[in-house]
């Protein structure tokens, strides 16, 4: 009968994650553990690839058209994440091999997250907790930390799907008006239901907004979608805030309109040369900088490994666990 081989695929996971996903991966694969941030270039990609059927994949992986072309084996990429504009999903398409991600769930995590960079940059959180640390509590002071409230404001939602719906519906509790934009508008019911309001141009949108927060993906279209020209229409008072990718953001433009007082401030999670911050971004006024981590809870970013889990598992065993195939 030829030379049946009981041999488990084989399957790199880029970066340590949970044991528990580990374990199951190592179940059914021959399981290889990358150390945490060896895998982060084209170039260590390249000479790994060819070494395996499965990766479970960071959003810091960069798999180029070049990096999949060098595949000699691989069957499936599941990415750690709900975006994978790290992955050249055309160049995998021609390979036949699969991509999968991580959507569902991760939105209420990341919407929470969302929130609370919102809510900092509002309440100046950070700057306070500094103050008290620096000894510099005096007492209860009338004027002092004075930040602006939700109840009333605009929201501008750029991106108004899962993750976007999620900081909608939050934001609605919190007594907002929601105005979105999107390149396809919902449907009149849904938008009534949601009770958002299409603007029709990002430029209508950062116009009408308090707050401008950004949940589309990186895409060819979205890449420095927020630029100069949407600053200089935006309200001075307004801010920005980015849980979704930093490309989405031409970062020195932003760096100048918060230098120059153009707009309020920005509340960031995300940077266009991730994990480098431009320095002049580092020294902006009324900024918060978070190191990437809407989506991270613990129950979340488990569920995340276990789904992109499932999609190799899928591919590579044929098990029936839950998985979601993007390519
Ligand atoms: C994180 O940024 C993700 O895309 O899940
Ligand atoms: C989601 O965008 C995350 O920060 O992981």
């Amino acid at each position: 009968m030829g030379n049946y081989s009981a041999q488990k695929p084989r399957v790199l996971l880029t970066e340590p994650i949970f044991p528990e996903v580990h374990k199951l991966l190592e179940q059914h694969t021959c399981l290889t553990i990358g150390e945490r941030g060896t895998l982060n270039t084209e170039n260590e990609l390249l000479k790994q690839i060819a070494g395996y059927e499965g990766i479970l994949s960071m959003l810091s992986n960069p798999f180029t058209a070049k990096v999949i072309n060098a595949a000699q084996n691989l069957k499936v990429i599941a990415n750690h994440a709900v975006g994978y504009n790290n992955i050249d999903t055309e160049a995998c398409k021609k390979k036949n091999i699969r991509v999968a991600n991580t959507p569902g769930v991760l939105t209420n995590a990341t919407a929470d997250g969302t929130l609370a960079l919102m809510l900092s940059c509002l309440r100046n959180i950070p700057q306070a907790d500094r103050f008290v640390r620096a000894a510099k509590f005096d007492g209860w002071h009338p004027t002092g930390f004075l930040g602006m409230e939700l109840t009333g404001k605009n929201l501008g939602v750029l991106g108004l799907g899962q993750i976007g719906k999620a900081v909608a519906t939050r934001c609605k509790a919190f007594g907002m008006q929601v105005f979105y934009h999107n390149r396809n508008r919902l449907s009149l019911n849904l938008e009534k239901e949601l009770g958002v309001t299409y603007c029709a141009s990002v430029e209508d949108l950062a116009k009408k907004a308090d707050i401008l927060t950004l949940h589309c993906p990186l895409t060819e279209e979205t890449h420095h979608l927020i630029d100069k020209s949407v600053f200089s229409v935006m309200k001075n008072n307004a801010w920005l805030i980015n849980a979704t990718r930093g490309p989405v953001v031409k970062e020195s433009d932003l760096a100048e309109a918060l230098h120059s007082g153009k707009i309020a401030g920005a509340g960031l999670d995300v940077y266009e040369f991730e994990p480098h911050i431009l320095d002049r971004l580092m020294s902006a006024p009324n900024t918060i900088l978070l190191p990437h981590i809407a989506s991270a809870t613990r129950e979340t970013r488990l569920k995340m490994g276990m789904l992109a889990a499932g999609a190799i598992l899928k591919e590579l065993c044929n098990t029936e666990l839950e998985h979601n195939f993007v390519v």
